[in-house]
């Protein structure tokens, strides 16, 4: 795993949008794997500055994103749908066919998994997946404990990642308890991935990643069986006091 040392969140997204922007100007049918969620907030933005500054365009890039809440509808404000809109889909030129997102609110959820799969396979797999990590570790929805072999199915979110997201939501009990997530298989089969870390809550985290054993427990650790991976940290990130003798 390559590691990118910068100074703080902003570094991060602007180095983070540099090596989207690029990657998306030379392989202007790129399919990219997006997250959702605070740290690739700031990556977005600096997207769509460029988008309107430079003309990137998007139009025949294909997105893949990695979950979604079930429960939720596309409309609903904190769909994970919604947050995509807001935060990019709706400010670059992008053909909204070419946008894939799970159904939170499919009827039949099993089918919605395994078409989502197929859908991914369809697009000749994701070229470049962006990726956020969970204070338990978790990439995706992929909680701690979900097997490696996993392919995009159902999940129950851990009560600390539920909490870690209530401030999207006006009370705790209205977090979705479920959701439908790519699996652990599905995220490696990525071509290259790009992992963002930011702050002080991620230090753990980080500190596991970088000098932990590769398990289960830890989901984030099976990016070290990956042969492109690149993870931008920023100083809080990387705290030294947390870092082993
Ligand atoms: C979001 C996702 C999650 C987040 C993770 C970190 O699509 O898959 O794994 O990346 O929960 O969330 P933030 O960035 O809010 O700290």
């Amino acid at each position: 795993m390559n590691l990118i040392k910068v100074e703080n969140y902003e570094e991060m997204s602007q180095k983070a949008a540099e090596i989207i922007i690029n990657k998306v100007v030379n392989n202007p049918k790129i399919t990219l794997g997006l997250a959702t969620g605070g740290t690739p907030e700031g990556t977005y933005q600096h997207l769509i500055e460029n988008h309107q500054k430079n003309q990137t365009t998007y139009q025949h890039v294909k997105t893949v994103n990695l979950d979604e809440y079930i429960g939720l509808g596309a409309t609903d404000p904190n769909s994970y749908r919604h947050y995509m809109n807001e935060h990019l889909f709706n400010h670059i030129d992008i053909d909204f066919e070419n946008i894939h997102i799970p159904n939170g609110a499919a009827t039949n959820l099993q089918e919605e998994c395994r078409s989502y799969d197929y859908v991914i396979d369809q697009l000749g797999g994701v070229d470049l997946q962006i990726l956020g990590i969970g204070r338990n570790g978790h990439i995706g929805f992929n909680e701690p404990q979900t097997p490696f072999n996993s392919k995009t199915h159902i999940v129950e979110l851990a009560p600390s990642t539920r909490k870690a997201n209530a401030r999207y939501f006006n009370r705790f009990d209205n977090v979705p308890t479920h959701a439908i997530t790519m699996g652990i298989a599905s995220i490696l089969k990525s071509k290259e991935i790009l992992l963002l870390v930011s702050g002080e809550d991620k230090a753990e985290a980080m500190q596991r990643l970088q000098h932990g054993e590769i398990s289960e427990s830890f989901p984030a650790s099976v990016l070290k069986k990956h042969n492109n991976v690149t993870i931008i940290a920023d100083k809080k990130a990387i705290s030294s006091c947390l870092v082993s003798p």
